[in-house]
């Protein structure tokens, strides 16, 4: 519990005999963020799993799931997640002025799209919603979100293309967009992101299409996975990408390019690599011989299988 909360609480222990019964009740967090975070609550249908979001209820101490600043009262964070939530996310959720994590997840009722009122979040850091049933676009106001660290909206059901603002996040470490029905190629935008700890950027299962941009090559990737932007269908969504001239940075640890049109050789860079956890260039038109050394020894043929001359351990000798 948070110290000022306590100390309040306290407080109105010891003068309890002298207030009316509805003043114990008074809400100790910001009268203004209560007032929302009811309307939230109503509109998905008053899910069960927030049950604790009661008028009577002190939400400073009592509610579940929603964080407060001790110093200011106000609230910074509110976990709505696998819950029976229905509905669109409705406006009020704008009105958290505080707000820096906001994660509804595994509700799978919560529909719509994501709505403008999330642009006034100012200091929101992280927006973590994924596996619920969001449709609609990823809003280019999420550019100007300039405190966002993390974005998890992987398995909704959000389309058209990744709006390039989202690149000029200053702060932006984690951009997961898994398991949608993006479209667009990946933007040169994305490769200017920069964060001293690394880039996680997993764009997998959509149908996503054309070249990965050179700008990728200057990025610090701690994690990239571009796999599977076909199986959505349509075999012509897929990243054409010549490999031999891709640049990778020595903190690389995961590169997922299955399933794509990926061509050219493996550069004998990656083979030097030796954080590189997880590498995977299965199912494309891959040739030459496969390098040795650094993460790749550990590696099986079924991260390399299916291409069109790939040759060299795991797989057969080159002729
Ligand atoms: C979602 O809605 C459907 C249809 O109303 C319902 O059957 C299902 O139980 C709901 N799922 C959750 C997790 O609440
Ligand atoms: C994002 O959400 C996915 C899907 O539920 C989850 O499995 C994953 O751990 C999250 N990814 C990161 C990097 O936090
Ligand atoms: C790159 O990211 C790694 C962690 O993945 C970090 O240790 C390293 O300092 C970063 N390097 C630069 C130049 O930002
Ligand atoms: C690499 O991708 C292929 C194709 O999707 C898959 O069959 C294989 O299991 C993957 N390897 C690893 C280690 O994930």
């Amino acid at each position: 519990m948070a110290p000022l909360c306590r100390l309040r609480i306290l407080l109105l222990l010891s003068l309890l005999s002298s207030f009316p019964w509805p003043a114990v009740s008074d809400p100790l967090c910001h009268p203004d963020d209560k007032r929302s975070l009811l309307q939230l609550k109503k509109a998905l249908g008053d899910p069960y799993t927030i049950f604790t979001w009661s008028v009577a209820a002190d939400c400073c101490s009592d509610w579940a799931d929603v964080t407060y600043d001790a110093h200011t009262g106000r609230v910074v964070s509110v976990d709505i997640s696998n819950s029976e939530a229905a509905g669109p996310l409705p406006e009020v959720i704008g009105d958290l002025p505080y707000l820096s994590q906001l994660t509804i997840r595994e509700s799978p009722n919560v529909t719509g799209p994501l709505p403008p009122a999330l642009a006034k979040l100012a200091n929101l850091r992280m927006l973590w919603m994924d596996r619920n049933s969001l449709t609609g676009p990823i809003p280019a106001f999420l550019g100007r979100l300039a405190k966002l660290e993390y974005i998890n909206l992987s398995f909704n059901k959000l389309s058209s293309a990744v709006p390039p603002a989202v690149g000029d996040l200053p702060r932006l470490g984690a951009l997961i967009l898994e398991m949608n029905q993006l479209t667009g190629t990946i933007l040169e935008s994305l490769g200017r992101l920069r964060n001293p700890v690394g880039i996680d950027i997993r764009l997998s299962g959509n149908r996503l299409t054309g070249p990965v941009p050179p700008s990728f090559g200057n990025l610090n990737i701690s994690q990239i996975d571009l796999s599977r932007n076909q199986l959505t269908g349509d075999p012509s969504n897929q990243f054409e990408f010549d490999l031999s001239k891709a640049k990778f940075s020595a903190n690389l640890g995961k590169l997922d390019l299955s399933h794509n049109r990926v061509y050219g050789k493996i550069p004998p860079e990656v083979a030097m690599l030796d954080g590189l956890m997880h590498f995977n260039v299965s199912y494309n038109s891959l040739c030459g011989k496969i390098p040795r050394g650094g993460g790749l020894k550990r590696l099986t043929k079924y991260e390399f299988f299916h291409n069109k001359c790939l040759c060299s351990t795991p797989l057969a000798p080159c002729k």
